[in-house]
């Protein structure tokens, strides 16, 4: 007779992964299906290890109840997040931010404060901070050309995303040769310190203007602290959401948005079945979705 020394494979059930993906979904608006339970099994069985805990429920209970919860959530965020990105990802929509809307929201008058020109952008769902510095970047090549003392510009880049070991990462701002593959040398030069062959770490002017926040989109008590936006980029995220989160967020989007205001959505993204409420804008490289 055979004697298999294989080990039984450790898998969550599907009632548990019921539990737990309603779970996830009520915490941050992702929803799994079934079938994506394999993205997520092994990472949350070998923690449940770690912890010594045995059934989903337990650990359910762990992530609501203990003591470190908040880093226990962070960790969950980690595994079932996806944080892809990069530097310039999908250009086309940076070439209409510089040539079409920032021109349109300078000779805006509203965006007076206190004397000084503002314009605020939001990077929601900034992942390690890939988007929000190439916003920074292409907001001071675009005012720091503005010579005259009157049209001095304050530009305000708010990033957030619900994962902190990202957050972490972007604050940082040191980037591998991999998150510039779209980045034209020149701007790698002018832009970032190399510390290495393969590392670059993104100047400090670039840094100024953003602030990295820890926010969850789906966490309304959270949101009501932030300023209206001139722009908001909110790429690749909503494809992780349901129709139901995504039309909160998108009210939310609309709700602070300024009047004139625009929002970028990913690449294959669309509002189309979701929202009215914005209009579609066909710019000649890329498409926005205009608050008018
Ligand atoms: C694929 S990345 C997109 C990064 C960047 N926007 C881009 O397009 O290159 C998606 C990011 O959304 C974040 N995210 C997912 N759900 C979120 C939520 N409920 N609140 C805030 N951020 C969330 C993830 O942590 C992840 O970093």
């Amino acid at each position: 007779m055979e004697i298999s020394l294989k080990k039984e494979k450790k898998e969550i059930h599907d009632q548990d992964f019921y539990f737990l993906r309603d779970f996830i979904y009520d915490n941050c608006g992702i929803y799994f299906r079934l079938e994506k339970k394999y993205l997520i099994e092994d990472k949350i069985l070998a923690r449940m290890e770690e912890l010594n805990i045995r059934t989903i429920t337990d650990y359910i209970y762990f992530l609501k109840y203990s003591g470190s919860k908040e880093d226990e959530m962070n960790l969950l965020y980690d595994f079932i997040t996806i944080n892809e990105t990069s530097f310039f990802r999908n250009e086309p929509q940076f070439i209409v931010l510089k040539d079409e809307i920032l021109k349109e929201i300078v000779k805006k008058d509203e965006n007076y404060k206190f004397g000084l020109k503002t314009i605020r952008v939001w990077s929601a769902g900034c992942s390690s901070g890939e988007e929000p510095y190439t916003i920074s970047i292409i907001l001071n090549d675009y005012f720091g050309s503005f010579n005259n003392a009157d049209d001095k510009w304050f530009t305000e880049i708010i990033a957030t995303d619900i994962n902190q070991s990202v957050l972490n990462k972007a604050i940082k701002g040191i980037y591998s040769d991999y998150s510039l593959r779209s980045t034209d040398p020149k701007i790698i030069d002018k832009c970032f310190n190399k510390i290495s062959p393969k590392e670059f770490e993104i100047k400090d002017i670039y840094k100024q203007s953003i602030k990295f926040k820890k926010m969850n989109l789906l966490d309304s008590k959270s949101l009501s602290i932030l300023p209206c936006f001139d722009i908001i980029f909110c790429r690749n995220v909503l494809i992780y959401f349901d129709l139901n989160s995504k039309k909160k967020v998108l009210e939310k989007f609309y709700e602070l948005l300024k009047p004139g205001g625009y929002l970028f959505l990913g690449h294959s993204e669309s509002l189309h079945g979701i929202t009215a409420a914005f209009k579609l804008v066909l710019f000649q490289k890329a498409l926005a979705y205009k608050k008018e």
